[in-house]
C-alpha cells in the first residue's frame, strides 16, 4: 500500500492568485485527481487567509488532495485589486519563486507518505515555476487560462514593437483613431484592429510593468514548447492552427466545466475556492421567474467602473423593464462606495435583485436566465457557452477585448456595448437580446456552440482526447 502511494504521480498546481485564474486551475487539478494524481494546490498566503476569513472555511479532507501556500510578495495590507496588478507582477516573480522552491523542497523532504513531486502545472503568468521544474528535472507545463485568440494576441507583442506600433507615441493615440489600425491576423480573418488586442499594449512607456510582464511570460512559455488552454478545437480551430506552428504541444481541454462534470461528476464538488461567498438566495429568486426571462449581469472579479458608468448601467437596466440579477462587488466602483438610491430600488422592486457575489455557474445553468451582460472574462465566456446563454459584452481590459471581437463577430453569440456606456444603448441591447430578431439569432448560434462543446468533452471528443494526451505527458508516458 505504502509503495503504491509513493508511486502515485504528484502534481503541484499553481494558479495566479486571482479568481479568474484559480477557478480553471482548480478544475484542472480535480480532473488530474480523478486520474489518480496526488494534488498539491497552491494558494497565495493572503488568499488562503481570505478564504478562511470569508466564511467558516475549512478545506474538506479529501484523500490525496492538499492545499499549500506560497508568498505573493506583497505586504498584508495591500488591497490586491486591479490597480495593484503591477506590484503583484513585480514582486511575485522574486518572492514567489523563492517561496515555491522552498515548498517543493518541503514536499519532497517532509513526509514519508507523500509521493515525491512528479510534475508542475503552473499558470502561464506564473511561468517562473517552470524554472523550479527544470531545477529538479521533472515535467513542467503551463496553463494559460485565456482564450486561444487572446493568447495569439499576446504572441504579437514583440512583432508589434519591432514594427513600431508600440509603445504609443503619446496619449492621443488612445482616442484619435490610431487603435483602429489593422494588423495581420489569421488567414481567413485577414486583419484585426489594434484595439482588439490584449490591452497591456496601450501604453506610452516602454518599461510598463504589465506589458513587459505578460510579454516575458509568453516568451518563457514559448521556450517550454507546450501549453494547456481552456478552449476546444471546434471553437477556435483557425487560431489554434496558428498556435500549433509555435508550440509543439497545445492541449485544448475546454470547456473545463463540462469536462470536469463528465469526468468527476459531483465528486470533489465540496472543494472550491471562491474568494467571495456566493449568495445562494438568488437561486430561489430565479425559481420564481419565467424561463429565460432574467438578464444576469456580472463583471467578474477585477473590473472597476466609474460611478457614471454604474449609473448608466443601472438606468438602462431599469428602463428595459426586464428582470435582472446584478452582481455588484463591493469594490466594483472606482474610488468610492457604491450608492444605490432608494428610488432606484423602489423602481426595480420585484424584478431586480442586487448581490455582492453569486454562484455564477449555478446561475447561468438556471432555466430562468435568458441573457448575460458580461465583461467577457474568458471563464465567464466559456461558462456562458457551456450553458447556452447569449451575451451582451462590455470588455474592460486584458484579452477581454479579443474575446469580445470573437463573441460578437466570429461566433455571433453576443452584442457589444460601447466602452462609453449610455443608458439608451443598454436598454436597447437588453431588449434586442431578450426579444429581438438578433437575440433569436445569437441564441440559436450559442445553442449550437454548446452542442459542439458537449461533443468535444465526450469520450473521443477533441478535449477529452487532448486531456488524455496531457496525462501521458505529465506521467512521462509520451516523453
Ligand atoms: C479575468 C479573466 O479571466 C481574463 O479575461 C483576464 O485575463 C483577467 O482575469 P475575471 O475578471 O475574474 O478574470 O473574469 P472571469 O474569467 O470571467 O472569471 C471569473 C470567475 O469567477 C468565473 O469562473 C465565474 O464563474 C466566477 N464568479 C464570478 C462567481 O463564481 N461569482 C460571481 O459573482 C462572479
Amino acid at each position: 500500500m505504502e509503495l503504491i502511494q509513493k508511486q502515485r504521480p504528484h502534481a503541484v498546481c499553481v494558479p495566479l492568485p486571482a479568481q479568474g485564474h484559480i477557478n480553471p486551475m482548480l478544475k484542472l487539478a480535480k480532473l488530474l485527481h480523478s486520474k489518480g494524481f496526488y494534488i498539491t494546490f497552491v494558494h497565495s498566503e493572503f488568499n488562503l487567509l481570505k478564504l478562511m476569513k470569508a466564511r467558516d472555511y475549512a478545506h474538506p479532507s479529501v484523500e490525496n488532495f492538499q492545499f499549500e501556500t506560497i508568498s505573493d510578495g506583497l505586504p498584508p495590507d495591500n488591497p490586491r485589486g486591479i490597480l495593484d496588478l503591477p506590484s503583484l507582477a513585480s514582486e511575485i516573480q522574486v518572492d514567489g519563486l523563492n517561496s515555491f522552491r522552498e515548498l517543493i523542497k518541503k514536499l519532497n523532504d517532509s513526509s514519508p507518505r507523500l509521493p515525491p513531486v512528479s510534475c508542475i502545472v503552473a499558470d502561464g503568468v506564473m511561468s517562473f515555476c517552470m524554472q523550479a521544474a527544470k531545477e529538479i528535472d521533472i515535467p513542467g507545463i503551463t496553463f494559460f487560462t485565456v482564450s486561444a485568440c487572446g493568447m495569439l494576441g499576446y504572441l504579437q507583442y514583440d512583432h508589434l514593437i519591432e514594427k513600431g506600433y508600440f509603445p504609443l507615441k503619446d496619449e492621443s493615440c488612445l482616442s484619435n483613431g490610431y487603435l483602429d489600425t489593422k494588423i495581420e491576423w489569421t488567414p481567413s480573418m485577414g486583419g484585426i484592429r489594434l484595439r482588439d488586442l490584449p490591452t497591456f499594449l496601450r501604453t506610452t512607456n516602454p518599461d510598463d510593468i504589465m506589458f513587459n510582464y505578460n510579454n516575458q511570460c509568453v516568451k518563457n512559455v514559448l521556450k517550454t514548447g507546450s501549453l494547456i488552454l481552456n478552449t476546444f478545437e471546434d471553437l477556435e480551430q483557425e487560431v489554434l492552427d496558428v498556435l500549433k506552428t509555435k508550440f509543439s504541444n497545445v492541449y485544448t481541454i475546454g470547456p473545463l466545466s463540462m469536462l470536469w462534470e463528465k469526468l468527476c461528476g459531483p465528486k470533489l464538488e465540496s472543494i472550491e475556492a471562491s474568494l467571495w461567498e456566493g449568495d445562494e438566495r438568488c437561486l430561489e429568486w430565479l425559481d420564481s421567474k419565467e424561463p429565460r426571462s432574467v438578464l444576469y449581469v456580472n463583471f467578474g472579479s477585477l473590473v472597476i467602473m466609474t460611478p457614471r458608468q454604474l449609473s448608466e448601467f443601472a438606468c438602462g437596466l431599469a428602463n428595459s423593464k426586464y428582470s435582472f440579477l446584478w452582481v455588484i462587488r463591493p469594490n466594483l466602483v472606482d474610488g468610492g462606495s457604491i450608492v444605490i438610491s432608494q428610488d432606484f430600488l423602489e423602481e426595480i422592486r420585484g424584478r431586480g435583485l442586487i448581490l455582492d457575489w453569486c454562484p455564477q455557474e449555478k446561475v447561468l445553468r438556471h432555466p430562468s436566465v435568458g441573457g448575460f451582460l458580461t465583461h467577457c472574462g474568458w471563464n465567464s465566456t466559456l461558462e456562458s457557452i457551456s450553458y447556452g446563454v447569449p451575451m451582451i459584452c462590455w470588455p474592460f481590459f486584458a484579452e477581454q477585448q479579443t474575446n469580445c471581437l470573437y463573441i460578437c463577430t466570429q461566433w455571433g453569440i453576443g452584442m457589444e456595448i460601447d466602452t462609453n456606456v449610455e443608458r439608451q444603448e443598454v436598454e436597447g441591447l437588453v431588449r434586442e437580446l431578450m426579444e429581438g430578431k438578433l437575440g433569436i439569432e445569437v441564441r440559436e448560434k450559442i445553442e449550437e456552440l454548446k452542442k459542439r462543446a458537449d461533443r468535444a468533452t465526450e469520450p473521443g471528443g477533441s478535449s477529452y482526447v487532448s486531456f488524455e494526451l496531457l496525462i501521458e505527458n505529465l506521467t512521462g508516458k509520451n516523453a
